[in-house]
């Protein structure tokens, strides 16, 4: 048998984000602002999943995500898994998961809720997952998957 793939490098510690909905890993580095991180990362995008899937991986040398960073990913990809790699081995696989609740890491769309006016943590409910939507839990706006993308950006 003779096969022809493309391998991207493993790394020897860090954080492989694996599983990402197919073309969301830019959506990923913004979002974990990978393009400000001195680390090498590595991203393979619509890369063949499966029999007939796509998917995206994103690779950080050197960096453990923190829970909200991991949640942040569940935002926009709920189905990505979270490897954290120690001397080239996967010593920890989590699969990201949306909270019922999102603190902090969100900036609410209304101009005029009080999170963009005083020193208040911002704080959402989440209503449904998949489609995603929001609510902030001060002004009650709602916010859809393409309004969390803006605030993210
Ligand atoms: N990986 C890496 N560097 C390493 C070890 C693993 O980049 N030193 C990557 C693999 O290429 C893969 C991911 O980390 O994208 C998870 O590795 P592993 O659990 O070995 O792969 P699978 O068993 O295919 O994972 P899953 O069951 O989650 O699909
Ligand atoms: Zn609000």
């Amino acid at each position: 048998m003779r096969t022809k793939e493309l391998k991207v490098s493993a790394i020897m510690d860090g954080t492989v984000i694996d599983h990402i909905a197919a073309g969301k890993a830019f959506t990923v580095v913004k979002i974990l602002h990978l393009d400000q991180t001195h680390e090498t990362v590595t991203i393979a995008s619509n890369v063949p999943s499966g029999v007939t899937g796509k998917k995206d991986i994103v690779k950080i040398e050197h960096r453990v995500l923190s829970p909200e960073e991991v949640s942040s990913i569940a935002l926009i990809s709920p189905n990505a898994t979270v490897n954290i790699i120690d001397d080239y081995e996967v010593v920890e696989k989590r699969l990201v998961e949306l909270p019922d609740t999102i603190e902090r890491i969100l900036r609410c769309s209304n101009p005029l809720c009080i999170t963009n006016h005083e020193e208040v943590r911002t704080r959402f409910n989440v209503e449904t997952k998949a489609p995603l939507a929001i609510r902030c839990h001060y002004c009650e706006r709602s916010m859809k998957e393409k309004d969390v993308l803006r605030v993210l950006g």
